[in-house]
C-alpha cells in the first residue's frame, strides 16, 4: 500500500481498494470487541519506519565505504537483530557473509541481569576475518563486552559493531561503536525486533511501551 492511499485510510484488498474506517479503540464498526492493536501498548512513537529506512541507508554507505573489498562476517545478535540485519545487509552491493549468535537476555524483566551466556554460537570460523556485528540496541553494553572479548580469542582481523540504537545514559562497560543509527532515551523501548517478554517484535516502528504493560 502507498503512502497516499494509507494516509486516505484506504487499503487494497481481493483486487479493490476499500475504504478503513477508523473504530473506538476495543471496538469494530459493528461495534463489537475487536482483536487489541499492538500500537495499544505503545505510549509514544520514538523512530517511526521512513526515519528507520533512511538511518540504514545512511548506515549502509559507511560500512561500504569500509569494508566493500573485505567479504566481512556479518554477526547478527539474536533475536532482535532480525529485521535490522535483513534491512541493513540487503542495503548492501557487496560480497558479505552472515552468521548468528544468541546469549541470554533479559527474559520477561526490563533490566538487564548482567549474566551473559552464549546460547548460540557461530557456524563460522573467524579467524583472519573482518567481523561486523550487528546488534538492535546496546543499553549497559555487557552483552557486547562479552562477546567482543570472546570473539577476540577467535583471532578475527578486526571487529567492529554496528548497532540500531545506542542507550549510552545506561552504560556501564567502555564497548566502542563504530556504526550507530539512533541515540536511543533511557526507556523501554519495543518494536522493529525489540521485544518486551516476547512480544512487540513485529510492530514496524520503536516505541516507548506504557508502563502499565509491564507494570501489571
Ligand atoms: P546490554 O547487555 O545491557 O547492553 O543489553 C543488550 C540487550 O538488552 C539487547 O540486545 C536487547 O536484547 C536488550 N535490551 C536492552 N534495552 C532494551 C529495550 O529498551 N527494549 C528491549 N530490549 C532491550
Amino acid at each position: 500500500m502507498d503512502r497516499l492511499s494509507r494516509e486516505a485510510g484506504e487499503m487494497f484488498i481481493a483486487g479493490r481498494t476499500r475504504r478503513l474506517t477508523r473504530c473506538p479503540a476495543g471496538r469494530d464498526s459493528g461495534g463489537r470487541m475487536s482483536t487489541p492493536s499492538l500500537a495499544d501498548a505503545i505510549a509514544e512513537t520514538l523512530f517511526s519506519r521512513e526515519q528507520i529506512e533512511s538511518k540504514i541507508a545512511e548506515l549502509a554507505a559507511a560500512i561500504a565505504d569500509d569494508f566493500a573489498d573485505k567479504n566481512p562476517l556479518v554477526v547478527g545478535i539474536l533475536s532482535g537483530c532480525y529485521p535490522f540485519i535483513a534491512d541493513l545487509t540487503r542495503a548492501l552491493d557487496m560480497k558479505l557473509e552472515v552468521d548468528f549468535m544468541a546469549c541470554s537476555s533479559y527474559g520477561g524483566s526490563t533490566k538487564s541481569s548482567g549474566v551473559v551466556r552464549i546460547l548460540k554460537d557461530l557456524n563460522t570460523p573467524i579467524e583472519g576475518r573482518h567481523v561486523l556485528i550487528v546488534e538492535d540496541i546496546i543499553d549497559t553494553g555487557l552483552t557486547l563486552k562479552y562477546l567482543v572479548e570472546n570473539l577476540q580469542t577467535r583471532h578475527p582481523a578486526s571487529i567492529s559493531i554496528c548497532t540500531l540504537l545506542d542507550k549510552h545514559e545506561a552504560r556501564s562497560e567502555n564497548v566502542e561503536v563504530r556504526y550507530r543509527g539512533f541515540v536511543c532515551p533511557n526507556k523501554f523501548v519495543v518494536g522493529y525486533g525489540l521485544d518486551y517478554d516476547g512480544q512487540f517484535r513485529n510492530l514496524p516502528y520503536i516505541g516507548v511501551l506504557k508502563p502499565e504493560v509491564y507494570q501489571s
